[in-house]
């Protein structure tokens, strides 16, 4: 793929961008050029020939920039290669089997119709945003769930997926 590819995340305290920065970072390892942003500085995807979208996960939801993100940009998502991905269970869950997606999700890959999607454990520890996170993390439930072998795995495969070329 000669554009550019958009990894876009949706994040409140950090851990979902982390995972979107190692996925550029292994996309760009494989030869792609690749730009990492937040999903709400987004304002264009003409110049990007795919897109990695991933959110943190709230409630049952994606995080709210990635909600809006999927919902503005959804014609021009239809029109790409897009893989997604959520960010949430605090326990090893996500790395022993497939969670599938979320029903807001799964909406989302109804209308735009992706190559794939993947849930990753999350991150809530330290310094958080939010009463109910800092209750969450006061109470020792908390912790780094994320695998970033599953994650450099799944981008590897996403890597050459977007580098076969299209037709
Ligand atoms: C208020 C709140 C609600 C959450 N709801 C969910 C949820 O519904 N499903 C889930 O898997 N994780 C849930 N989590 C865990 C977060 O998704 C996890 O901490 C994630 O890594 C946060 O991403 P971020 O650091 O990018 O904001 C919740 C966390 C908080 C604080």
């Amino acid at each position: 793929m000669k554009e550019k590819v958009l990894v876009a995340y949706g994040s409140t305290n950090g851990s979902t961008a982390e995972i979107a920065d190692y996925v550029g970072e292994v996309l760009a390892e494989e030869g792609l050029a690749v730009d990492v942003r937040s999903a709400s500085d987004v304002t264009d995807l003409a110049s990007y020939g795919a897109v990695v979208l991933g959110g943190g996960l709230y409630g049952g939801r994606w995080h709210r920039d990635t909600r809006r993100f999927a919902r503005r940009h959804r014609n021009a998502l239809a029109e790409r290669p897009v893989w997604l991905f959520s960010s949430g269970p605090l326990d090893p869950s996500a790395s022993e089997r497939d969670i599938p997606p979320a029903p807001g999700v799964q909406r989302v890959m109804n209308r735009i119709g992706p190559r794939g999607h993947l849930t990753f454990g999350g991150r809530l520890e330290g310094d958080v945003k939010g009463r109910i996170a800092r209750m969450i993390v006061n109470s020792g439930k908390g912790g780094d769930y994320r695998d970033f072998e599953q994650i450099g795995t799944w981008a590897t495969m996403v890597a050459r997926d977007l580098a076969v070329p299209e037709g």
